[in-house]
């Protein structure tokens, strides 16, 4: 099947665009209000754009209650995701008012970060605190206006928890499971990894 997004004459029940696009991974968004309400919240379109210096970035639709407190504090933290971790993360995407905070909400503690002011969730796999570096309006190739931002931020410090490095110094993501997001209701997470080795010169 071929089919136009703006028409979106797909023909199926729900917009497939989203399960073309898995696994995504979920940045969890800690920020903190300029009254000092504790902020967090799912995000999939999330990714890293370079790694020198690190700078990652999400899309959040507007008036979420992360991208203001993330542009007026210049701050915020991405918690990585992981499996154990499931529910409350889809607790914490809760619709609730401002001065709610959503680590109330799923009962979650929380551990101060060393470089930014806002803390990450307590038992993470790893954690990057990042300093705001702009938002981009996402508008159509005819310049109309989306639903949508893309906020771009830092990484001035990351955290690890020391039991997911093996014994060679590496990453071992399938003891932590980071979690994605699929299409529909659907979620993955990553249990086993191959390697392939790139052709050098
Ligand atoms: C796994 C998951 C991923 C999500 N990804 C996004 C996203 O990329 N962009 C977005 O605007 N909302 C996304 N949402 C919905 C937000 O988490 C939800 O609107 C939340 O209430 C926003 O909180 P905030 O206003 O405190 O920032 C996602 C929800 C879930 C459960």
């Amino acid at each position: 099947m071929q089919y136009d997004p703006e028409l979106q004459n797909h023909n199926l029940p729900h917009n497939p665009f989203k399960a073309l696009i898995s696994p995504r991974p979920i940045a969890w968004i800690s920020s903190t209000s300029t009254t000092n309400i504790l902020n967090l919240a799912p995000y999939s379109f999330f990714n890293a754009f370079c790694d020198t210096p690190p700078i990652i970035g999400f899309g959040a639709t507007k008036g979420k209650d992360s991208q203001r407190n993330i542009e007026e504090t210049k701050e915020f933290v991405c918690n990585i995701a992981s499996y154990d971790m499931r529910h409350k993360i889809s607790d914490t995407s809760a619709p609730v008012a401002s001065d709610v905070s959503e680590f109330e909400l799923a009962n979650l503690d929380h551990v101060p970060s060393q470089k930014v002011s806002v803390p990450r969730v307590k038992g993470i796999p790893a954690a990057f605190e990042c300093v705001y570096l702009k938002t981009i309006t996402l508008e159509s190739y005819d310049n109309k206006a989306t639903e949508y931002d893309l906020i771009l931020g830092q990484v001035v410090s990351i955290y690890i928890d020391d039991q997911y490095i093996t014994d060679t110094g590496l990453v071992d993501v399938t003891k932590y499971r980071p979690l994605s997001r699929l299409g529909y209701k659907d979620y993955a997470s990553v249990d086993s990894v191959f390697e392939i080795t790139r052709p050098i010169k």
